[in-house]
């Protein structure tokens, strides 16, 4: 950890102590099983061994996973009758009758990752088996340990000695391979604060192919290590861990981690949409001005302002209701925060042009089926209302300023400066940086701050778990820095 990274318990100190709590304080109930184990004890062992079993025991680590499928059967009827001497499980019918339901992929049962969470039964693991004569396991597949174990009335004996086989010879314990729960830790101590809690803060591809961390783990773990062991071209703030002293170890469980991540972010994705969905998609601003602007004639913008959602409803969300109600960007059209309670179809219907033809923003070089997705997320999601603490001169009610510059600092100091100067969004003879943008428009930066900007990389505050007081805070402190 360096220095630096210490500001984030300072800042996000509570919330990390409430995650810790939650999984903490959540117990983890290892439910009795009714009828106790009772393998055959050793000492029973018949003074002539059984001949030795030959079959697959590949193959049964396939139906170990999914038997039915494996051996093209139907799915039995109703549950397995074990599902029902457990509540914690509520699935039900074929995964009920899978091993790998009960025992865990892991093969720890409620020792195990399905010790917890909606997986869990409380029933035993396999891996006690492992080493095991086949002869001994066969009997447990087909009842001797308890008559509703019984699998015989649904396997050919080939199966059930293929499954006996892979308990026998094939169990391994993961966790002597890969420890996610300690890549877990390794992460939120390297990573979090600038990748955020999932890796979604950063999106380093667009809004037509979004990318983020979990997505690199998966499709190109070489470039995930190569990039985590020695940083990043061109932004030397992300440290290397080849410099650290990083272990095979620990890469290998950090990667397992974070291939655990969602590959997408509907809202903020659709949030930057909204700002401007052809900078975010990378794709050329149609021809002709949006057909709706020419019903108004108060707003005299042209080209790619009259395509953003942002320009006719608001970076209030409000429309003619909200910030856009008088001056320059007035259009006179409504607001879309009552959109929020429509259906993702009727929604769809206003995007495509199905609700008034010249409302479409679909088509070739236009949103796709999967950036609708986005921007029904997003209009759907809860959003800032940035209003209630914005004053008539547009400073900042309730926010702290000395908590905000310490966010600032920490989190976009290292891209904007520390005067929030280093890019300039404007231009020479009229620039715009951080501090102007929040003095002018300060739902312009909390819409900004909250979803990321089109098509740059910058962290977007809900991905990051910001709070609204958060927000509040460094729109204050940003409101003070240099607006030229
Ligand atoms: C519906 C839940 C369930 C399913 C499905 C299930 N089991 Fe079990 N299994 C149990 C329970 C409960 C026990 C221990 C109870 C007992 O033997 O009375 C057990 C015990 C075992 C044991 C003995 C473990 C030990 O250490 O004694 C083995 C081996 C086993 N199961 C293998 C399998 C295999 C292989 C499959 C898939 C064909 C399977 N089980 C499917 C619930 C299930
Ligand atoms: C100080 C902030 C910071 C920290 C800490 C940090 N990163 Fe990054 N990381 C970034 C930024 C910013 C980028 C994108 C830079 C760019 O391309 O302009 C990035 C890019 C990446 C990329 C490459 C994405 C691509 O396709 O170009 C990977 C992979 C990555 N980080 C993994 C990690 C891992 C793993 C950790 C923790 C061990 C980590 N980062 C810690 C800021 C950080
Ligand atoms: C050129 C101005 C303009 C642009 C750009 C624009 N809209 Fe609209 N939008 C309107 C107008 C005008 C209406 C009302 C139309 C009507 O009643 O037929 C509307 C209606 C809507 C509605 C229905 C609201 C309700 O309460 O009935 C939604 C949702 C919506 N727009 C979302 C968006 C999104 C998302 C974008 C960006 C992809 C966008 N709009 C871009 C002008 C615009
Ligand atoms: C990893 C780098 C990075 C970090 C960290 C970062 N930003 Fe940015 N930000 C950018 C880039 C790149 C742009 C786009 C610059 C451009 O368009 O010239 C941008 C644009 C902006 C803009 C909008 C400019 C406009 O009008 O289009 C604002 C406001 C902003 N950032 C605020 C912040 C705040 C506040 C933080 C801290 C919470 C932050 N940024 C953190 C890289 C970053």
């Amino acid at each position: 950890m360096t220095k630096r990274f210490a500001f984030l318990a300072l800042i996000t100190g509570i919330a990390m102590m409430v995650f810790a709590a939650c999984q903490a304080a959540t117990p983890v109930p290892v439910m009795e099983v009714s009828e106790p184990v009772n393998v055959p004890a050793a000492t029973e062992a018949p003074v002539e061994a059984a001949p030795a079993l030959t079959g697959d025991a590949v193959r049964g680590g396939r139906l170990y996973d999914k038997w039915t499928v494996e051996l093209g059967v139907d799915v039995p009827e109703g549950d397995h009758p074990l599902w029902a001497t457990q509540t914690t499980n509520t699935r039900s019918g074929s995964d009920t009758w899978r091993c790998k339901e009960c025992h865990g992929w892991d093969y720890k049962g409620a020792e195990g990752a399905y010790g917890s969470g909606s997986h869990l039964t409380g029933f035993v693991g396999v891996m006690g088996v492992s080493g095991k004569d086949a002869n001994e396991i066969l009997g447990i597949l087909k009842g001797s340990s308890n008559p509703d174990h019984d699998f015989s009335a649904y396997m050919d004996d080939q199966a059930l000695t293929d499954l006996a086989l892979f308990l026998s010879e094939k169990l391994v314990d993961y966790a002597a391979v890969i420890n996610p729960a300690a890549g877990k830790t390794f992460f939120e101590e390297n990573c979090i604060d600038c990748h955020g809690p999932q890796g979604l803060a950063l999106n380093f591809g667009n809004a037509e192919e979004p990318e983020y961390q979990g997505t690199i783990a998966i499709d190109n773990p070489w470039e995930f290590l190569n990039k985590t062991r020695f940083g990043q071209p061109g932004f030397p703030e992300m440290p290397s861990l080849d410099d650290a002293g990083v272990t095979d170890e620990e890469l290998d469980d950090l990667l397992a981690y974070v291939a655990s991540f969602p590959t997408s972010a509907p809202v903020s994705e659709g949030g930057v949409l909204y700002d401007n969905w052809m900078k975010a998609m990378g794709v050329d601003v149609p021809a002709t001005d949006q057909p709706l602007f020419a019903t108004q004639t108060t707003n005299t913008r042209t080209g790619a302002d009259t395509w953003r959602c942002k320009e006719c409803h608001g970076w209030d969300y409000k429309g003619v209701d909200g910030a856009y109600g008088s001056g320059s960007h007035k259009t006179g059209f409504k607001g879309l925060l009552d959109a929020a309670a429509m259906s993702a179809e009727d929604l769809t219907a206003w995007l495509n042009g199905t609700k008034n033809p010249d409302h479409n923003f679909t088509g070739e070089g236009m949103l796709g089926d999967a950036q609708v997705e986005m921007m029904v997320a997003f209009l759907k999601s809860d959003k800032i209302e940035a209003s209630a603490f914005v004053n008539e001169d547009k400073t900042i009610a309730g926010g702290d300023t000395e908590r905000g510059k310490l966010i600032f600092e920490f989190y976009c100091a290292t891209c904007h400066g520390e005067d929030g100067r280093t890019y300039n969004f404007g231009d020479a003879a009229e620039p715009e940086f951080v501090g102007t943008v929040a003095a002018d428009n300060p739902w312009e930066f909390v819409h900004k701050v909250n979803y990321g900007q089109p098509s740059a990389i910058m962290p977007s505050g809900i991905n990051m778990e910001w709070t609204l007081q958060d927000i509040i805070d460094l729109l204050t402190y940003a409101q003070s820095l240099p607006a030229n």
